[in-house]
């Protein structure tokens, strides 16, 4: 499994690591056993949220994690209601007592809603601090959110943007990828395999997924997050409550694809 630096920090991060959004809704134990299996085969960047379930999942995180919590890079997320300064810090307890740990390795505010950052960055600091948290970072911030983020934290305070990246929604030009290169902030892809919405063989994207897999020796799906993590700072975190499935992501993790393989996805997807 290639792991990377995560933007700022000195800690390696594998390329692929676990979401774990709607968790709620699989079957528990099979959840956790594909949470478990996950970790064994080197996907240790757990990525949950307090919103995710209303805690549900945070707690079914916890669960997994008894014996494994030591390997794991764990991230959860503050919902932006609750992202003042106090709000903040009483929100993180709460996750803590959830997740049955004493610290989390990330902490990222989930999205930029009419909180000020200030506060919420202020609470981030003082939890750091005291040792809950080791770093923290954002989730869907564009370009000028986080020049305000920058202006407001200084560089290197903010590690990871977590964000919106797969086949379908990417920017030709890499814009806020490039943007955070440059800044040290660990890019983050949530929904790599589009929620679900996978592309089939019997058309051009799946088609060409499906020849460049078998010629592999992997999965389709497999071949995507190599191509969603072939720039430096890159990471994603596909979320799978199976066992199979989750041991068909962690291939990816030694996946490099070469110049014509990624110019083939690229014509396959392309972008307005
Ligand atoms: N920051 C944010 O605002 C934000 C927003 C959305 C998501 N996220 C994070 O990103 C994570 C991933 O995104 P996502 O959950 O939207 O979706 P995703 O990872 O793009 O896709 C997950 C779906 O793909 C299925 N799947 C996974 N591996 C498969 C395989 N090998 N074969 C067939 N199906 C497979 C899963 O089902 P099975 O469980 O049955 O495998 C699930 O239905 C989330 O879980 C969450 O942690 C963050």
């Amino acid at each position: 499994m290639l792991q990377r630096r995560f933007g700022p920090l000195e800690v390696d991060v594998p390329v692929i690591g676990l979401g774990t959004w709607q968790m709620e809704a699989d079957d528990r134990d099979s959840a956790i056993l594909a949470i478990r299996r996950a970790i064994d085969l080197g996907m240790t960047h757990v990525d949950t949220a307090e919103l995710y379930g209303r805690g549900a999942v945070e707690d079914i995180v916890g669960e997994a994690l008894a014996g494994y919590r030591a390997e794991v890079f764990l991230a959860s997320k503050v919902h932006p209601d609750q992202a003042t300064y106090a709000g903040t810090l009483r929100a993180c307890e709460k996750s803590l007592r959830r997740l049955r740990t004493d610290r989390l390795d990330l902490y990222l505010l989930h999205w930029r809603g009419s909180q000020p950052l200030e506060e919420t960055f202020r609470a981030f600091e003082v939890l750091k601090q005291d040792g809950k948290i080791l770093a923290w970072g954002v989730s869907n911030f564009d370009v000028s959110d986080l020049e305000h983020a920058i202006d407001i934290a200084g560089e290197g305070a903010i590690a990871c943007n977590q964000v919106l990246y797969n086949l379908h929604e990417r920017d030709p030009d890499h814009v806020l990828q490039v943007f955070c290169e440059r800044h040290r902030i660990a890019f983050v892809g949530y929904s790599p395999l589009g929620s679900g919405q996978f592309p089939r063989p019997g058309g051009v994207e799946g088609d060409t997924l499906a020849r460049i897999a078998s010629a592999r020796g992997v999965t389709a799906r497999a071949v995507a997050l190599a191509y969603l993590t072939r720039r430096s700072g890159a990471f994603t975190i596909p979320k799978s409550s199976s066992l199979a499935h989750v041991e068909e992501l962690a291939r990816a993790g030694d996946l490099v694809l070469d110049r014509d393989e990624i110019a083939e996805i690229e014509a396959a997807f392309p972008l307005a």
